[in-house]
């Protein structure tokens, strides 16, 4: 590895050990908040909605040192509807300009699956924020969906868009790191690369899905799945 390759291995662990701190700081002065204002300020939705967002902060960057410490990682059993949720929540602000255009409503029955939960958040969000992207690009009545879906060795979180679609040409290349058809400054390109290398890393995958597969959505012009394995292998 030469110096600039050594540079780059290094800047995501050194980002995560950055961002530890602040993360740190900013939880020790909500508690401060809390402590002074109590009640006041702990039953204020508004102050919920912070802390649960300060809660994901620490869950990616746990995600983000699962992936890339070596070794077998800590799996568990996880409802993959209070993942979708979770997903949901994070990305409110942007959700909310699609109004009814926007589903992820689910039935009671659950379902549960085997890995990082972590790991399936940030793969959720990940295609998610994709989906919706390529929503709003498309135009005003363009919906997108989100469900969960039970198979018999895996779940899968489907999440569908009425967007332009992806060109078959360029079909091939979307986990590729750094490809992306987004201006400069709007996208990175390695949203889908992270994601399905994260979800690998437990056994699980993301994936375009084809146009000829039963369970798509009629409507959707574009569907990925999150796969996530049922139980331990
Ligand atoms: N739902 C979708 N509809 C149409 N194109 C999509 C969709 N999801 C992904 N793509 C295409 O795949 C490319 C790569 O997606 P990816 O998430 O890896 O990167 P990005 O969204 O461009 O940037 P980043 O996620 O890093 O902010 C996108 O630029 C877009 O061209
Ligand atoms: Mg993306």
């Amino acid at each position: 590895m030469n110096d600039a390759d050594e540079d780059l291995a290094l800047l995501a662990p050194g980002l995560i050990h950055e961002l530890r701190h602040p993360l740190l700081g900013i939880k020790g002065g909500m508690e401060l908040v809390e402590w002074k204002l109590g009640s006041a300020i702990a039953g204020l939705e508004e102050w919920k909605l912070i802390q649960r967002q300060v809660q994901r902060m620490e869950e990616f960057l746990h995600s983000y040192q699962a992936l890339l410490s070596s070794g077998k990682p800590a799996s568990s059993f996880f409802v993959v509807e209070e993942v979708v949720d979770q997903a949901v929540e994070l990305l409110a602000f942007r959700l909310k300009r699609l109004g009814k255009r926007f589903d992820a409503s689910h039935g009671s029955m659950t379902k549960v699956a085997w890995g990082e939960p972590s790991a399936a958040l940030h793969a959720v969000v990940n295609v998610l924020v994709n989906a919706v992207d390529a929503a709003e690009e498309a135009g005003e009545s363009a919906r997108v969906q989100v469900r969960v879906v039970g198979g018999p060795t895996n779940i899968e979180v489907r999440v569908s868009d009425e967007g332009r679609g992806v060109p078959r040409e360029l079909r091939r290349r979307l986990f590729e790191p750094r490809f992306t058809t987004k201006e400069p400054g709007k996208g990175t390109g390695l949203g889908l690369h992270i994601a399905r290398t994260m979800m690998r890393k437990y056994g699980g995958a993301v994936r375009l899905v084809d146009e000829g597969d039963p369970a798509r959505l009629s409507w959707a012009k574009t569907e990925f799945t999150v796969e996530i394995p049922a139980r331990p292998d």
